[in-house]
């Protein structure tokens, strides 16, 4: 058996307007997914999934995942199944086994659907295991191309490469279009995290502010904004000015609410952190609900925002230097 990991993340600036190559800034945090996998004799795949922060799951199935012998319902394994079936083609790809058959078994601290990155991180571990169980070792660099298709496909097309690259990187990274690197030396990065226990639908999100983007100038002008924001952030991050990265949070978050993807509950956790001290607060991933990240050096923000009501759970989330992990 061989187990791989990989981090999740959170934006300090820029998701959905990076779909459009405008350029982000995510950050990998230290909470991981960790997939171990195992050949099987035959040609199909065995997912179990026990800590998603849901209902955990065991799926076996051949080549179409809709004929699966699932025992949990529907869309909670349509996900799972489509990154981890995306995964496993990637992985006979690359050792050019097409007809390997797995058994993957899925521990993650990232909840599903959040904002955190969880499909990325699944998706790189993924790859990153079956390729060794089948002997071959690809680089970081690889790793996060593969995932990247997986995703793509997965999203419909309609993904970037931030929440891929940054996972099989780790660090704080920029990504504009397909120019992807790390930040060297950022600042001290006090995140706080808050969550509402929720999920967005990533990709029904990315289609609404693609949408709106069609339909209104203003709209097309926003997702423009957050790529200046985002600029001015990068040289605030050069510069190592946390309280200017705290207003510049603060702005992308209304730009994001502008483009319809917070909801009640992110911005009753955005207030909260913002009413303790944060230096700023925003949304991260692609909203509708789950995650909010908050800059503060002090407790208060985590404290305020575990008495806040609709806050299921709030953490400090350190920097996560490393990428993918061979455990
Ligand atoms: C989702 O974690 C981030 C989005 O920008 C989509 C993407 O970049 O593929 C909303």
């Amino acid at each position: 058996m061989i187990t791989s990991s990989a981090p999740g993340k959170v934006y300090l600036f820029g998701e959905h307007a990076v779909v459009y190559g405008e350029p982000a800034v995510p950050c990998a945090i230290e909470r991981r997914a960790t997939v171990h996998v195992e050949s099987r004799e035959d040609d199909r795949i065995r997912v179990e999934a026990n800590d998603l922060s849901l209902d955990g799951f065991t799926v076996t199935y051949g080549e179409n995942p809709d004929e699966a012998n699932v025992d949990v319902p529907g869309d909670l394994v349509e996900a799972a199944t489509g990154y981890v079936n995306g995964a496993v083609e990637q992985a006979r790809d690359a050792a050019d086994a097409p007809s390997a058959g797995f058994n993957v078994e899925i521990e993650s601290e990232i909840p599903l659907g959040a904002g955190l990155g969880s499909s990325a991180a699944v998706v790189v571990a993924g790859i990153d295991a079956a390729t060794r169980e089948l002997g071959v070792e690809l680089s970081a660099d690889e790793l996060a191309e593969r995932a990247y298709r997986v995703e793509h496909e997965v999203q419909e097309g309609q993904a970037s490469r931030a929440d891929t690259f940054c996972s099989a990187m780790g660090g704080a990274v920029r990504v504009e279009g397909d120019d992807c690197a790390r930040i060297d030396d950022p600042p001290e990065l006090p995140f706080v995290v808050g969550y509402d226990g929720e999920a967005g639908n990533t990709g029904k999100l990315v289609a609404g502010v693609r949408e709106r983007r069609e339909q209104y100038g203003f709209a097309a002008d926003t997702v423009e904004a957050i790529g200046d924001l985002v600029r001015q952030g990068r040289r605030a991050l050069r510069d190592d000015d946390v309280a200017q990265l705290g207003e510049l949070m603060d702005f992308n978050h209304g730009l994001l609410s502008a483009l319809g993807v917070s909801s009640r509950s992110l911005e009753t956790m955005v207030w909260a952190a913002r009413d303790a001290g944060a230096r700023g607060a925003k949304l991260t991933g692609a909203g509708g609900g789950g995650c909010i990240v908050a800059l503060d050096e002090t407790t208060s923000t985590r404290l305020a925002l575990e008495y806040t009501p609709g806050c299921e759970a709030a953490f400090r989330a350190e920097l996560d230097t490393e990428g993918v992990r061979r455990e």
